[in-house]
């Protein structure tokens, strides 16, 4: 083993997908801060830039790698280029993710698949890549960022909604299949959080189109989104909470990462159902 290979060993690895900007940017930054060494990964590596520089100016161990969710190739090449450089993988960062707004009728069963695409099955494509190599350690960490919205849904998020609550169920339920393997996983529950999130959303083609029986309410919807991402809390609270997740002596399935979202939850869990569907009706009207 080479002196490298020691210090590397001694380490720990994290991968993090959507380094791009936003969560996983920072969560890249809070990891290699806090002396794992990180690589942050993005389908456009034109976009490291500033990623890069910051992790120069700091000297700490950050590289970026390209890494498409969508993309089995991309996601198999990525993860073998890092085993072969780290050998082990400590910590995966299922970040990457976009929204699609638009009420269901407006939506196209291809955007749906679009969505579940990149949310859904790219969670699945990295999760799988990763898990052969957690498996033969018998450690690993695996934190799914998911949102408020895998807990409670909103009119015109319905997809959105829906692929964040597919990820709920798959981590509760890989949790037994991998905790027997020492494996654990992670659910992070962000609020809303000022990030290119509202800027890069999808709105559904037939979503826009002003004879649409849900314009006025997808307007409505959109406006609102608008103002409070403004207010929303900042991407480094997200990347604290992951830290602390990965770090937690008594480790949780699931962490909220917000104000807004540990309010709205507090609500959820003492009211029925019929009651909460009312609040969150005339939060949105
Ligand atoms: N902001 C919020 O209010 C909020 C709330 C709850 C949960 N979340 C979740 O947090 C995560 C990060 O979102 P964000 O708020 O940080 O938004 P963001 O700033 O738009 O970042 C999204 C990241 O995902 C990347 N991405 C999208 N498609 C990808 C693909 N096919 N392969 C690899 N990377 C891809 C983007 O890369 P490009 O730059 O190449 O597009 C970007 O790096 C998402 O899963 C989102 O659902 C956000």
């Amino acid at each position: 083993m080479t002196f490298l290979h020691t210090l590397m060993s001694e380490k720990k690895v994290a991968i993090v997908t959507g380094s791009s900007s936003g969560i996983g940017f920072e969560i890249s930054l809070m990891l290699a801060r806090n002396g794992f060494i990180t690589y942050a990964t993005m389908r456009d590596l034109q976009k490291s830039s500033t990623l890069r520089s910051i992790a120069d100016k700091e000297n700490i161990p950050l590289t970026c790698v390209q890494l498409d969710v969508t993309n089995e190739k991309s996601v198999k090449q990525a993860i073998e280029t890092i085993v072969n450089e780290s050998h082990n993988v400590d910590v995966l960062v299922n970040n990457a993710g976009y929204g699609l707004s638009g009420a269901l009728e407006d939506l196209l069963i291809n955007e749906i698949k679009l969505q579940f695409d990149t949310n859904f099955f790219g969670l699945i494509r990295a999760t799988q890549a990763v898990l052969p190599i957690m498996r033969n350690q018998r450690s690993g960490i695996i934190v799914n960022i998911s949102s408020g919205l895998g807990r409670f849904g909103i009119a015109t998020s319905s997809a959105y909604a829906s692929s964040k609550f597919a990820i709920e169920g798959l981590t509760e339920s890989i949790s037994y299949e991998l905790e027997p393997f020492g494996i654990r996983t992670i659910l992070v529950e962000p609020g809303i959080i000022k990030t290119n999130f509202i800027k890069a959303a999808v709105l559904g083609q037939k979503s826009t189109d002003s004879n649409s029986p849900y314009f006025q309410f997808m307007s409505n919807m959109d406006d609102g989104m608008k103002k409070l991402i403004e207010s929303g809390e900042s991407p480094e609270y997200v990347a604290r909470v992951v830290l602390d997740a990965i770090n937690d002596s008594k480790p949780k399935l699931r962490y909220l990462a917000g104000k807004d979202v540990e309010h709205i939850m507090e609500i959820k869990n003492k009211v029925s159902d019929e009651d909460f569907h009312n609040m969150i009706k005339n939060m949105s009207t």
